[in-house]
Protein backbone atom coordinates (compact mmCIF):
# COMPACT_ATOMS: atom_id res chain seq x y z
CA UNK A 1 0.00 0.00 0.00
CA UNK A 2 1.07 3.41 -1.01
CA UNK A 3 1.07 5.99 2.22
CA UNK A 4 0.89 9.42 0.47
CA UNK A 5 -1.64 9.10 -2.10
CA UNK A 6 -3.78 12.12 -2.44
CA UNK A 7 -7.12 11.60 -1.76
CA UNK A 8 -8.05 14.77 -3.49
CA UNK A 9 -6.42 13.57 -6.54
CA UNK A 10 -8.28 10.00 -7.31
CA UNK A 11 -8.15 10.09 -10.93
CA UNK A 12 -12.54 9.67 -11.31
CA UNK A 13 -11.60 7.55 -14.86
CA UNK A 14 -9.16 4.54 -15.23
CA UNK A 15 -8.58 2.42 -18.59
CA UNK A 16 -6.92 -1.17 -18.41
CA UNK A 17 -4.47 -2.81 -20.90
CA UNK A 18 -5.38 -6.21 -19.43
CA UNK A 19 -1.93 -7.60 -21.21
CA UNK A 20 -0.02 -10.82 -20.66
CA UNK A 21 -2.90 -13.57 -20.22
CA UNK A 22 -1.46 -16.06 -22.45
CA UNK A 23 2.24 -15.55 -21.75
CA UNK A 24 1.24 -16.28 -17.72
CA UNK A 25 -0.41 -19.54 -18.90
CA UNK A 26 2.68 -20.55 -21.11
CA UNK A 27 4.88 -19.50 -18.13
CA UNK A 28 2.95 -22.07 -16.08
CA UNK A 29 2.58 -24.66 -18.88
CA UNK A 30 -1.08 -24.42 -18.52
CA UNK A 31 -3.46 -23.75 -21.57
CA UNK A 32 -4.04 -20.35 -22.74
CA UNK A 33 -7.67 -20.20 -21.43
CA UNK A 34 -6.59 -20.72 -17.86
CA UNK A 35 -4.56 -17.52 -18.46
CA UNK A 36 -7.51 -15.31 -19.92
CA UNK A 37 -9.42 -17.27 -16.69
CA UNK A 38 -6.97 -15.90 -13.96
CA UNK A 39 -7.09 -12.79 -15.91
CA UNK A 40 -10.87 -12.38 -14.91
CA UNK A 41 -10.16 -13.27 -11.72
CA UNK A 42 -8.24 -10.57 -11.47
CA UNK A 43 -10.22 -8.24 -13.21
CA UNK A 44 -12.98 -8.73 -10.66
CA UNK A 45 -10.68 -7.88 -7.73
CA UNK A 46 -9.34 -4.92 -9.22
CA UNK A 47 -12.75 -3.37 -9.98
CA UNK A 48 -13.50 -4.14 -6.14
CA UNK A 49 -10.44 -2.15 -5.37
CA UNK A 50 -11.25 1.04 -7.85
CA UNK A 51 -14.96 1.21 -5.93
CA UNK A 52 -13.10 0.89 -2.61
CA UNK A 53 -10.46 3.72 -3.88
CA UNK A 54 -13.65 6.05 -5.07
CA UNK A 55 -12.79 5.52 -8.77
CA UNK A 56 -16.11 6.04 -10.93
CA UNK A 57 -15.26 4.71 -13.48
CA UNK A 58 -12.95 1.47 -14.90
CA UNK A 59 -12.75 0.68 -18.55
CA UNK A 60 -11.24 -2.43 -19.32
CA UNK A 61 -9.79 -3.47 -22.46
CA UNK A 62 -11.03 -7.15 -23.14
CA UNK A 63 -10.98 -8.01 -26.63
CA UNK A 64 -9.99 -6.02 -29.22
CA UNK A 65 -11.21 -5.84 -33.11
CA UNK A 66 -8.05 -7.53 -34.04
CA UNK A 67 -8.01 -10.12 -31.44
CA UNK A 68 -11.02 -11.44 -34.13
CA UNK A 69 -8.05 -12.52 -36.32
CA UNK A 70 -6.59 -14.66 -33.79
CA UNK A 71 -7.08 -18.24 -34.53
CA UNK A 72 -10.58 -19.80 -34.09
CA UNK A 73 -9.94 -22.15 -30.96
CA UNK A 74 -8.72 -19.58 -29.33
CA UNK A 75 -11.69 -17.25 -29.99
CA UNK A 76 -14.10 -20.23 -29.54
CA UNK A 77 -12.69 -20.69 -26.03
CA UNK A 78 -12.58 -17.01 -25.31
CA UNK A 79 -15.91 -16.63 -26.11
CA UNK A 80 -17.23 -19.46 -23.77
CA UNK A 81 -15.56 -17.57 -21.13
CA UNK A 82 -17.33 -14.34 -22.14
CA UNK A 83 -20.46 -16.65 -21.64
CA UNK A 84 -19.49 -17.58 -18.16
CA UNK A 85 -18.68 -14.50 -17.08
CA UNK A 86 -21.56 -12.27 -18.43
CA UNK A 87 -23.46 -15.35 -17.33
CA UNK A 88 -22.14 -15.71 -14.11
CA UNK A 89 -20.69 -13.41 -12.76
CA UNK A 90 -23.50 -10.74 -12.84
CA UNK A 91 -24.98 -12.14 -9.75
CA UNK A 92 -21.73 -11.01 -7.61
CA UNK A 93 -21.32 -7.87 -10.10
CA UNK A 94 -24.66 -7.19 -9.26
CA UNK A 95 -24.28 -7.50 -5.30
CA UNK A 96 -21.16 -5.14 -5.80
CA UNK A 97 -23.21 -2.52 -7.27
CA UNK A 98 -21.36 -2.50 -10.46
CA UNK A 99 -22.73 -0.63 -13.60
CA UNK A 100 -21.70 -2.40 -16.69
CA UNK A 101 -21.17 -0.42 -19.79
CA UNK A 102 -19.95 -2.44 -23.19
CA UNK A 103 -17.99 -0.24 -25.69
CA UNK A 104 -17.02 -1.77 -28.98
CA UNK A 105 -18.79 -3.47 -32.22
CA UNK A 106 -21.04 -5.66 -30.49
CA UNK A 107 -22.97 -6.63 -33.87
CA UNK A 108 -20.04 -9.07 -34.11
CA UNK A 109 -20.32 -11.64 -31.21
CA UNK A 110 -23.07 -14.79 -31.67
CA UNK A 111 -26.66 -13.71 -30.87
CA UNK A 112 -26.55 -15.53 -27.12
CA UNK A 113 -23.66 -13.25 -26.10
CA UNK A 114 -25.00 -9.75 -27.56
CA UNK A 115 -28.28 -10.68 -25.51
CA UNK A 116 -26.15 -11.31 -22.50
CA UNK A 117 -24.22 -8.07 -23.05
CA UNK A 118 -27.64 -6.61 -23.31
CA UNK A 119 -29.09 -8.01 -19.77
CA UNK A 120 -26.05 -7.20 -18.32
CA UNK A 121 -26.31 -3.23 -19.28
CA UNK A 122 -30.31 -3.19 -18.31
CA UNK A 123 -29.77 -4.93 -14.85
CA UNK A 124 -27.14 -2.75 -13.86
CA UNK A 125 -27.73 0.39 -15.08
CA UNK A 126 -28.65 1.87 -12.02
CA UNK A 127 -25.51 0.92 -9.71
CA UNK A 128 -24.08 3.42 -8.15
CA UNK A 129 -20.73 1.82 -7.27
CA UNK A 130 -18.50 2.23 -10.33
CA UNK A 131 -19.31 2.29 -13.86
CA UNK A 132 -17.54 -0.78 -15.14
CA UNK A 133 -16.88 0.07 -19.11
CA UNK A 134 -15.72 -3.26 -20.53
CA UNK A 135 -14.00 -2.89 -24.50
CA UNK A 136 -15.65 -5.86 -26.18
CA UNK A 137 -14.67 -6.39 -30.24
CA UNK A 138 -13.18 -3.04 -29.33
CA UNK A 139 -10.96 -0.78 -31.73
CA UNK A 140 -10.52 3.25 -31.49
CA UNK A 141 -10.04 2.96 -35.27
CA UNK A 142 -13.30 1.45 -35.93
CA UNK A 143 -15.29 3.36 -33.08
CA UNK A 144 -13.95 6.34 -34.75
CA UNK A 145 -15.07 5.25 -38.54
CA UNK A 146 -18.63 3.96 -37.23
CA UNK A 147 -18.62 7.40 -35.87
CA UNK A 148 -17.87 9.04 -38.87
CA UNK A 149 -20.42 7.03 -40.64
CA UNK A 150 -22.90 7.75 -38.17
CA UNK A 151 -22.55 11.71 -39.00
CA UNK A 152 -22.30 10.83 -42.88
CA UNK A 153 -25.77 9.67 -42.64
CA UNK A 154 -27.18 12.00 -40.43
CA UNK A 155 -25.76 14.92 -42.70
CA UNK A 156 -26.97 12.88 -46.07
CA UNK A 157 -30.15 12.99 -44.40
CA UNK A 158 -30.23 16.58 -43.80
CA UNK A 159 -30.54 16.12 -40.11
CA UNK A 160 -27.08 17.99 -39.78
CA UNK A 161 -24.79 20.32 -41.91
CA UNK A 162 -21.37 19.40 -42.31
CA UNK A 163 -19.84 22.87 -41.31
CA UNK A 164 -21.45 22.37 -38.08
CA UNK A 165 -20.30 18.75 -37.08
CA UNK A 166 -17.70 20.33 -34.20
CA UNK A 167 -15.51 18.03 -31.44
CA UNK A 168 -18.74 17.61 -29.44
CA UNK A 169 -20.95 16.30 -32.23
CA UNK A 170 -18.55 13.86 -32.56
CA UNK A 171 -17.75 12.76 -29.12
CA UNK A 172 -21.49 12.47 -28.99
CA UNK A 173 -21.92 9.33 -31.44
CA UNK A 174 -18.67 7.40 -30.28
CA UNK A 175 -19.06 4.69 -28.51
CA UNK A 176 -18.15 6.61 -25.12
CA UNK A 177 -20.63 9.33 -25.60
CA UNK A 178 -21.48 10.69 -21.74
CA UNK A 179 -18.55 8.84 -20.32
CA UNK A 180 -15.47 10.99 -19.54
CA UNK A 181 -12.00 10.30 -21.01
CA UNK A 182 -9.61 8.80 -19.35
CA UNK A 183 -7.11 10.53 -16.55
CA UNK A 184 -5.37 7.24 -16.59
CA UNK A 185 -4.13 4.51 -18.81
CA UNK A 186 -2.14 1.39 -16.90
CA UNK A 187 -1.08 -1.53 -19.57
CA UNK A 188 0.80 -4.78 -18.19
CA UNK A 189 2.84 -7.31 -19.43
CA UNK A 190 5.81 -4.51 -20.26
CA UNK A 191 4.45 -3.73 -23.38
CA UNK A 192 4.28 -0.27 -24.14
CA UNK A 193 1.74 0.88 -26.94
CA UNK A 194 -1.52 1.68 -26.96
CA UNK A 195 -2.83 -1.22 -29.37
CA UNK A 196 -5.99 1.07 -30.87
CA UNK A 197 -7.10 1.41 -27.47
CA UNK A 198 -9.89 4.75 -27.10
CA UNK A 199 -7.70 7.15 -29.68
CA UNK A 200 -9.83 9.45 -29.41
CA UNK A 201 -10.52 9.75 -26.00
CA UNK A 202 -6.87 9.16 -24.78
CA UNK A 203 -5.63 12.34 -26.25
CA UNK A 204 -4.33 14.04 -22.70
CA UNK A 205 -4.51 10.44 -20.68
CA UNK A 206 -1.40 9.85 -18.20
CA UNK A 207 0.49 6.23 -19.31
CA UNK A 208 1.90 4.25 -16.35
CA UNK A 209 3.28 1.04 -17.88
CA UNK A 210 3.66 -2.16 -15.62
CA UNK A 211 6.25 -5.37 -16.51
CA UNK A 212 3.80 -7.60 -14.34
CA UNK A 213 1.23 -9.68 -16.65
CA UNK A 214 -2.30 -8.97 -16.10
CA UNK A 215 -3.05 -12.29 -13.86
CA UNK A 216 -0.61 -11.34 -11.69
CA UNK A 217 -1.49 -7.99 -11.45
CA UNK A 218 -2.49 -6.99 -7.85
CA UNK A 219 -4.42 -3.93 -5.76
CA UNK A 220 -0.97 -3.34 -4.54
CA UNK A 221 0.42 -2.47 -8.05
CA UNK A 222 -2.39 -0.73 -9.17
CA UNK A 223 -2.35 1.96 -5.83
CA UNK A 224 1.33 1.84 -7.07
CA UNK A 225 0.43 3.05 -10.47
CA UNK A 226 -2.47 5.61 -9.07
CA UNK A 227 0.46 7.19 -6.87
CA UNK A 228 2.18 7.52 -9.90
CA UNK A 229 -0.39 9.42 -11.49
CA UNK A 230 -0.82 11.76 -8.84
CA UNK A 231 2.50 12.83 -8.69
CA UNK A 232 1.81 13.90 -12.98
CA UNK A 233 1.56 17.11 -13.65
CA UNK A 234 -0.95 17.31 -16.42
CA UNK A 235 -0.57 20.54 -18.79
CA UNK A 236 -2.80 19.68 -21.62
CA UNK A 237 -0.80 21.66 -23.88
CA UNK A 238 -2.00 24.81 -22.61
CA UNK A 239 1.46 25.67 -19.78
C1 LIG B 1 -4.65 -10.03 -23.29
O1 LIG B 1 -3.94 -11.21 -23.20
C2 LIG B 1 -6.12 -10.26 -23.40
C3 LIG B 1 -6.62 -10.38 -24.80
C4 LIG B 1 -6.02 -9.94 -25.86
C5 LIG B 1 -7.91 -11.01 -24.97
P1 LIG B 1 -3.18 -11.82 -24.42
O2 LIG B 1 -3.97 -12.97 -24.96
O3 LIG B 1 -2.85 -10.78 -25.42
O4 LIG B 1 -1.86 -12.36 -23.72
P2 LIG B 1 -0.39 -12.32 -24.32
O5 LIG B 1 -0.10 -10.91 -24.72
O6 LIG B 1 -0.41 -13.24 -25.50
O7 LIG B 1 0.47 -12.79 -23.22
C1 LIG C 1 -4.55 -5.50 -26.53
O1 LIG C 1 -3.66 -6.54 -26.36
C2 LIG C 1 -5.96 -6.01 -26.50
C3 LIG C 1 -6.46 -6.44 -25.19
C4 LIG C 1 -5.80 -6.44 -24.08
C5 LIG C 1 -7.83 -6.91 -25.19
P1 LIG C 1 -3.05 -7.35 -27.60
O2 LIG C 1 -2.21 -8.40 -26.99
O3 LIG C 1 -4.14 -7.79 -28.50
O4 LIG C 1 -2.19 -6.25 -28.35
P2 LIG C 1 -0.81 -6.40 -29.14
O5 LIG C 1 -1.04 -7.48 -30.17
O6 LIG C 1 0.23 -6.79 -28.14
O7 LIG C 1 -0.54 -5.04 -29.72
MG1 LIG D 1 -1.25 -9.55 -25.72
Amino acid sequence: MTTDSNPTKIPAHVSIIMDGNGRWAKKKHLPTIAGHRAGAATARAITEHAAKMGIQYLTLYTFSSENWLRDKAWINDFMGLLRWYLGSEIKDIMAQGVRVRVIGDRTLFPEDIQTLIAETEIKTQHNTTITVILALSYGGRDEILRAVRTLATKAQRGEIAPEAIDIATLEGVLDTASMPHPDLLIRTSGEQRISNFLLWQMAYTEFVFVPELWPDFTPEIFEQAINDYQHRKRRYGTD
